[in-house]
């Protein structure tokens, strides 16, 4: 049981200056794991551009971004509309002079079995999860090649992208297509020096499981599923987008950082 009593305690202290000079650009990056990347990045020295469909909470957290020193763009708009992430790249790159690192966070999930899935909740994850990532990599990607100065792309997977997880049919599918974007993006942009990978949370508590964990039963059974016998902070997660963002990872691409507690290798283990 990983505790705070033991000499290794979790650490999430930004590397002060380690993003320097960077742009990031996140999207869903108002609320949840993506604000937390976004703040531990600007923590970081990156300037950022946060794309959200929240817009108050999209300016809440620009404003604590530039309280942090640094520049921060915060656009509304829907990941899933192409046309809105040409805008918001061409004008990021207008802004801020390019974009270094892509962080495709935004994601939506409606819990349910793949068999009672409905059409239209079906068509809205993939919307959302698959195909708002892919746009993102396919414009960054292409500025990041015409710029010649390489990049990162780090996109927020999930355990689900790995193994099926129960009551979550079609979110599980487009994660696994994330996946494949991951792996498909480092192959074709590793001549570029750009790196893909792919971050796979099993959870932390935030506006996306928030009414679902509120149920003390289900929390204690999730819970007692994980190794490490607790769900990750936001912050936890943030800080390993960081390392993937940094020059520190420069070798690591089509990979997955599996970040859950030791969740996904437990199936077996049945003690
Ligand atoms: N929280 C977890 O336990 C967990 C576990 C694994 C993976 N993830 C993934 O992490 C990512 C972030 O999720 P979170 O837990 O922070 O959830 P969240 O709901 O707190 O945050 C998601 C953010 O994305 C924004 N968003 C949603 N749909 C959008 C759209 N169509 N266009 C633009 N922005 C949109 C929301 O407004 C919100 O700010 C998601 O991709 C999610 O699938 C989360």
């Amino acid at each position: 049981m990983i505790s705070n009593t033991e000499r290794f305690q979790p650490n999430i202290t930004p590397v002060a200056g380690r993003l320097a000079g960077k742009v990031a650009f996140i999207t869903g990056g108002a609320k949840g794991i993506g604000k937390a990347i976004a703040l531990r990045f600007a923590q970081e020295g990156a300037d950022v551009v946060i794309t959200d469909k929240d817009e108050s909470a999209g300016l809440e957290t620009a404003e604590e971004i530039r309280s942090l020193g640094r520049k921060c763009l915060s656009a509304t708009a829907d990941v899933a509309d192409r046309a809105a992430t040409e805008e918001i790249a061409g004008r990021t790159v207008r802004e801020f002079g390019g974009i270094d690192i892509l962080v495709n966070n935004a994601g939506i999930i409606v819990f349910g079995s793949l068999m009672q899935c409905r059409l239209e909740d079906w068509d809205r994850m993939l919307a959302v999860d698959l195909t708002g990532s892919f746009h993102c990599t396919q414009v960054i990607g292409q500025h990041m090649i015409q710029r010649g100065q390489g990049g990162r792309m780090i996109h927020i997977g999930s355990t689900a992208a790995l193994l099926p997880t129960a009551e979550q049919g079609a979110y599980c599918v487009a994660k696994a297509g994330l996946r494949m974007v991951s792996m498909m993006a480092a192959m074709e942009l590793a001549p570029h020096g750009i790196t893909s990978n792919l971050l796979c949370p099993q959870g932390a508590v935030t506006d996306i499981n928030r009414e679902l964990l509120s149920d003390p039963a289900i929390m204690a059974k999730l819970e007692g599923n994980i190794p490490a016998g607790r769900m990750a902070k936001t912050e936890e997660i943030a800080a390993a987008a960081a390392f993937l963002a940094s020059g520190e990872a420069a070798y690591i691409t089509g990979a997955e950082l599996v970040h859950d507690g030791g969740a996904t290798i437990r199936s077996l283990w049945w003690r």
